[in-house]
């Protein structure tokens, strides 16, 4: 099958990053090293749509060494490492993607992925599984299942099983343990300041931060800019969310009553227009608006454009819309989820956790397909724990285990 990439002459430099980030994906390679031996995926095609960065490119060697054959499409068109998808078209495995794709080649990248004819799925955030279950409905019947990655992709999917429109099982990844706890929140607060740092390279200590959303996600956020010397304010609209990041420390307010004091705006709710006309008529001159939610929908940008008297790239990554009374307003990496726009993505030893959780679940679901249903999946508890057991071993750390007696006096009511 033909790929569709940008050079495949970036492959070495592709190469190079794969390699980095095997050397630190423990459990990957530990994984990787059973399904050698096994080959759970013999004969069997698997399609995998997730943000294309070196992380994602080593989780699909690994499917591929369990035999399988696979392709790749971008889940996003920005966070596309050409060099990364290169060096994996040099590895056997076909890629539909560049960066900065057009919605029109997005499109298009996504169908060749299935023009590819998968028996198995990995999304991230539903736009596989939704062309499948739109234009490419004739082909659900082939599908024996999937995984999905993220909190947006899963209410999503929640949302075609309520319908009765979900067509084939799909396991709910970023529901387990060992996904949100550590992906979401650890690996989001490191790696959404990783990005808005390396793009603007200003100072966060004694600013204002504004986070929107207290979920797992936001949380992360919130704890990092903490540790950056930030003040942090919390926006929510659950009223248990606001009173934990309350009880946290963070100040809880109003968008509205926020906008005039943020200095850096952070959007993790998974929701549409959270920032928009009204806020952004209130916002601070110089303000810096970063979304970290799937969609770049967080960050209104009709408003945006419509608000402002013109709109210049003032560095990589960076646009400035002036508006008519003098206030500049800068929007990082288009609104799109900046840790992975304008970074690398989450820290490989998170990534470890999150994709070994992928590999283990896509091989369930291969083995107990018959058992399953057209429904969404929580991962079983023995792969979380599984893949925590895994974790504490590359650590080298041990943990206690209940006595019988424990065990029995945990099990006697009386
Ligand atoms: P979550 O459900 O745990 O949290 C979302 C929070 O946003 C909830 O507490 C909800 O009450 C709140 N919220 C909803 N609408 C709001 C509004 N208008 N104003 C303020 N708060 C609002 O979800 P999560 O796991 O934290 O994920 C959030 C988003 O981030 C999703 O789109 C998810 O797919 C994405 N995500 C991104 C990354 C990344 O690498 N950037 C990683 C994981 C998840
Ligand atoms: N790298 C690859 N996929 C990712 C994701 N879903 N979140 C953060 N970093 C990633």
């Amino acid at each position: 099958m033909d790929s569709m990439i940008h050079d495949i002459n970036l492959a070495p430099e592709g190469q190079l990053k794969l390699d980095w980030v095997r050397a630190h994906m423990p459990l990957l390679n530990l994984i990787r090293r059973e399904m050698e031996e096994e080959q759970p995926f013999k004969g069997k095609k698997v399609a995998i749509c997730l943000h294309l960065e070196a992380k994602t490119g080593y989780l699909a060697t690994v499917i591929q060494a369990g035999g399988a054959d696979v392709c790749v499409a971008a889940s996003n068109p920005l966070s596309t490492q050409d060099d990364v998808v290169a060096a994996l078209v040099k590895n056997g495995i076909h890629a539909f993607a560049w960066h900065n794709a057009s919605d029109e080649e997005y499109h298009v990248h996504l169908h060749k992925a299935l023009d590819f004819q998968p028996d198995l799925i990995i999304d991230d955030g539903g736009d596989l599984v939704s062309t499948l279950h739109g234009e490419r409905g004739a082909q659900v019947k082939n599908i024996i299942g999937g995984c999905e990655e993220t909190t947006t992709g899963i209410l999503r999917l929640r949302s075609m099983e309520k319908s009765g429109a979900l067509q084939f099982p799909m396991i709910a990844v970023n529901d387990a343990y060992c996904k949100y706890l550590f992906d979401n929140r650890y690996g989001t607060g490191q790696s959404v300041w990783n990005g808005i740092n390396r793009t603007t390279n200003l100072v966060v200590a004694g600013k204002t931060v504004v986070v929107a959303g207290y979920g797992w996600c936001g949380k992360g956020v919130a704890m990092r800019a903490k540790g950056l010397g930030a003040r942090v304010i919390v926006t929510e609209i659950d009223p248990i969310k606001a009173v934990e990041a309350f009880m946290d420390g963070f100040q809880v307010m109003t968008m509205e009553e926020a906008a005039p004091h943020g200095d850096f705006f952070i959007t993790v709710t998974g929701n549409v227009n959270v920032i928009r006309k009204e806020h952004l008529s209130r916002i601070k001159d110089k303000a810096v608006l970063a979304n970290a939610g799937h969609f770049d929908v967080e960050v209104s940008k009709p408003d945006l454009n419509e608000l402002a008297a013109s709109k210049r790239v003032v560095r990589k990554n960076i646009e400035e819309y002036l508006f008519p009374d003098g206030r500049r307003v800068y929007l990082l990496a288009g609104g799109r989820l900046v840790n992975l726009a304008a970074g690398d993505g989450h820290p490989a030893e998170i990534m470890d956790m999150t994709f070994a959780l992928q590999a283990l679940s896509l091989k369930y679901l291969l083995e107990h397909r018959s058992q399953l249903e057209k429904r969404v999946y929580d991962v079983p508890q023995e792969i979380d724990r599984k893949v925590a057991l895994m974790k504490l071993h590359t650590l080298n750390k041990k943990i206690d285990e209940l006595t019988e007696e424990q065990e029995k006096y945990l099990a006697d009511w009386r």
